[in-house]
């Protein structure tokens, strides 16, 4: 019998009067990728970061090698070989990948200088182990989300951990950077890591794990064998009951057309290439979702952000909203016109950190909540409730600090605050990123319903699966060109991704 390499003993932790772990106890095995599943705010994440040394006030025990240990911070973790890749992205974005990649181990020439040459030579190829060839010397901070959560797993394995925590490092990578990281896990379980991997992905789970286990508020629910089970038992046993298969009722009843795109172009100056986005057009009917699929790179998150006004550069080409020629310098103007994007990036551009729930809820519907001059706390409150109720967003109240709220309710806010707007059109780049699967079907229903009621969506998402049950039609983007577009009756995963590779080329460094 080998023993474990991590027990954990009755952990407990509150985070003032939130329960988040209740005397939680389970092994993990030495060598096995040990996958953790439960609904958004089930305490996995609280879970990671107490093995991690994120977390160091809490009461149980924790058990590494049979031995009991209480880190003081993620240094005594990570001299224990465990390593964190956190769902929440860490990076300083004012200093480079490799910069990132080695802070507070920096290498070093003697014993004062740092040195950057080997550093960088280092961080190459670790980038290069997972197929980036993004140059090292680059900022952080001007990275896509997706291109710093490979950073992250880099970071990860520059540590030569033995247990290697994961936590949802997929939720921003697409299908052939998923591949890739399945490549690196089994790189890691063949030198005999063990691996915790936290996935809203079922497929995934299946996928990677050996053992799964299940949380749901706070509490350990049960271990099991992977090859035993099956993704529907797993989804009843982390919301505690069995879940109806998703039935989003009848499509709406396509109405005028609302959005139209005419030869959108976004230059890309100093690239090989010269643009972002090429003679991109589309419509779009009141009533009706149309999804954007894409690889990472092909310009889906660009192609919203110039309906929102929110590119770098002004794009060129026409937008008519209701007819009327829009082209929105600035995202208060775009607002204005009745267009409303919820961001792929959660933290840097989505939520208001230093803000409550409630004013999370309401910043961009101050109007609604106003009398005059005056903010109506009471208004403010009522909508804010409503949106919590309707969303179901898991919060101990409206103030509540934005930051205590578990990943995928914090997203479920802002999806909530855009609808308060009353937006004609809701752009929606990769909404459920992190979202359990119960609150996405949630999503999916409160999307369907303002459809019913006239709005007009465009939606994009790493997920095809996602797309294909949202969307009345699909538009496909390849390396900033539009390579198709699918009735969903025509669409198929198969279709989309020949599409969406099409006239694909390696990139040149
Ligand atoms: N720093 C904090 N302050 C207050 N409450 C917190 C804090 N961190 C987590 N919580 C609360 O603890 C509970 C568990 O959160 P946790 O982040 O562990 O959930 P999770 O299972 O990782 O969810 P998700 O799937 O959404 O990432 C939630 O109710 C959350 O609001
Ligand atoms: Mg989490």
């Amino acid at each position: 019998m080998t023993s474990p390499i991590i027990s954990i003993e009755n952990i407990s932790k509150r985070f003032g009067g939130t329960r988040a772990l209740h005397q939680v106890s389970f092994d993990v095995m030495p060598g096995e990728v040990h996958a953790i599943c439960g609904e958004n705010g089930a305490g996995k994440s609280t879970l990671m970061k107490i093995l991690s040394g994120v977390i160091t006030d809490y009461d149980g025990q924790l058990f590494i090698d049979g031995q009991p240990v209480e880190f003081r911070g993620t240094r005594d973790a990570e001299s224990m070989g465990i390593s964190i890749i956190h769902q929440e992205l860490n990076l300083v974005e004012q200093l480079s990948i490799s910069a990132n990649i080695f802070l507070g181990r920096e290498m070093r020439s003697g014993w004062i200088f740092r040195n950057d040459r080997d550093m960088h030579q280092a961080a190459s190829e670790l980038l290069r182990s997972l197929d980036c060839d993004i140059p090292t010397t680059r900022l952080a901070g001007s990275l896509r989300v997706g291109d710093q959560q490979l950073i992250e797993i880099a970071k990860a394995l520059s540590i030569q951990s033995r247990i290697v925590v994961m936590d949802e490092p997929t939720s921003a990578l697409t299908e052939s950077e998923v591949e890739r990281l399945y490549r690196v896990i089994a790189k890691l379980r063949s030198q005999g890591a063990t691996i915790l991997y936290i996935s809203h992905k079922m497929d995934e789970v299946f996928d990677l794990s050996d053992r799964i286990t299940v949380m749901r508020d706070g509490q350990f629910i049960e271990t099991l064998a992977t090859k035993e089970t099956n993704p529907r038992e797993i989804t009843k046993l982390m919301v505690g009951r069995d879940i109806e298969s998703l039935d989003l009722g009848p499509r709406p009843e396509r109405g005028e057309k609302i959005l139209e795109v005419r030869n959108l172009s976004l230059a890309w100056p100093g690239h090989a290439r010269g643009y972002r986005l090429k003679d991109i057009s589309l419509d779009l009917h009141r009533g009706e979702v149309l999804g954007i699929a894409g690889l990472m790179g092909a310009g889906r998150t660009e192609l919203l952000e110039c309906l929102f006004g929110a590119s770098t550069i002004p794009p060129t080409g026409e937008i008519l909203l209701d007819g009327d020629s829009i082209m929105p310098r600035h995202p208060s103007e775009a607002k204005r016109s009745g267009l409303a994007l919820v961001t792929e990036d959660r933290k840097r551009l989505g939520i208001f950190s230093n803000m409550n729930v409630g004013r999370n809820l309401s910043i961009c519907a101050m109007h609604e909540a106003t009398i005059g001059p005056l903010l109506s706390y009471s208004k403010e409150r009522t909508t804010g409730d409503e949106t919590v109720e309707k969303l179901k967003i898991k919060t101990a109240s409206l103030e509540a600090p934005i930051g205590s709220l578990s990943g995928g309710n914090q997203q479920k806010c802002i999806v909530g605050r855009w609808l308060l707007t009353n937006p004609k059109v809701l752009l929606l780049d990769d909404p459920t990123r992190g979202v359990d699967v119960g609150a996405k079907a949630e999503l999916y229903r409160v999307i369907r319903g303002l459809c019913s009621e006239g709005l007009g969506v465009i939606v994009t998402s790493s997920e095809l699966p996602e797309l294909l049950t949202l969307s009345d039609r699909i538009m496909v983007l390849s390396e900033g060109r539009k390579t198709a577009e699918f009735a969903i009756a025509d669409a198929t995963q198969e279709k989309i991704m020949e599409a969406a590779t099409g006239g694909w080329q390696p990139a040149h460094g």
